[in-house]
């Protein structure tokens, strides 16, 4: 088993990521004819959280599986459907009394795709160490999953390096998200795992990390608290293309970053 291709993006910001991906994953799709999409969906809703709507229409629009992260549990009508989906992951090493669960694995074109997501513990919090937690689960996984991918959501890239080479030769990719801006690291490492430090985000480059830059910047000249909403100039979809090769690993990862088309 080689040459599956996965598509995985960015986190998605707000009604702007949303309509992005309503607008431009059909021809992303038609152009690099993924076997699996995958998008982190933490900052769907409103630019913070998920809610079981706003999930369906990314799910519409073709994405598979989606990750989470820090942002997960602030919509209470979320959390049924993240303990009864097997779409949907939030990071593994949060309490296991937290709804939803870590790691699935999806069977999709007779191909079955382990997806993990995991939280970092540097300037975040989690309840477990995710190098730990990815030991455990790599293992429970052996033998139930053809390839495995991880969402390795954390803020320093100190701990996604890390963590990158913690499952070189052990999972298909580990790609950072969070951040929101895009590195340019991404390679396969020499063990065989695609390793990108941060992905990106689906939303407004004309923003700050997603937020209406005159928000921020007001923020940062006053020191005062300030309301913030979504950024919506110059919304980008920001993605990487994942190859399998052999053994469960990758042969190549590539970066995509596109416009969003209009609605
Ligand atoms: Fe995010
Ligand atoms: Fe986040």
């Amino acid at each position: 088993m080689s040459g599956e291709r996965v598509l995985f993006l960015g986190d998605i910001v707000g009604e702007p990521g949303r309509t992005a991906v309503t607008t431009t994953l059909p021809s992303l799709i038609e152009r690099h004819s993924p076997d699996l999409v995958i998008a982190n969906g933490e900052n769907v809703a409103g630019g913070l959280g998920i809610t079981p709507r706003t999930a369906d229409k990314l799910y519409a629009a073709g994405i598979d599986v989606l990750t989470t992260g820090n942002h997960v549990f602030r919509h209470r009508e979320m959390y049924e459907l993240l303990d009864s989906s097997d779409r949907i992951v939030r990071p593994a090493n949060y309490l296991e009394s937290n709804p939803g669960r870590g790691h699935i694995v999806v069977e999709k074109g007779g191909v079955r795709w382990g997806i993990v997501n995991l939280s970092g513990n540097v300037f975040m919090q989690a309840a477990h160490s995710p190098f730990h937690v990815a030991d455990r689960i790599l293992a429970q996984l052996r033998g139930d999953a053809d390839y495995v991918f991880v969402d390795f959501h954390a803020e320093a890239t100190s701990e996604k390096v890390a963590m990158g080479w913690h499952l070189d030769g052990r999972a298909l990719a580990v790609v950072g998200t969070h951040t929101h801006v895009p590195t340019a690291d991404g390679r396969v490492l020499p063990g065989g795992t695609a390793f990108i430090s941060d992905v990106g985000m689906t939303g407004a480059r004309g923003g700050v990390i997603g937020v209406r830059k005159e928000q921020i910047l007001e923020r940062f000249m006053t020191q005062m608290p300030v309301k913030f909403d979504t950024a919506t100039e110059d919304v980008w979809i920001m993605a990487v293309l994942v190859e399998t090769g052999e053994h469960g690993l990758a042969r190549s990862i590539e970066q995509i970053m596109v416009p969003a088309e209009p609605a």
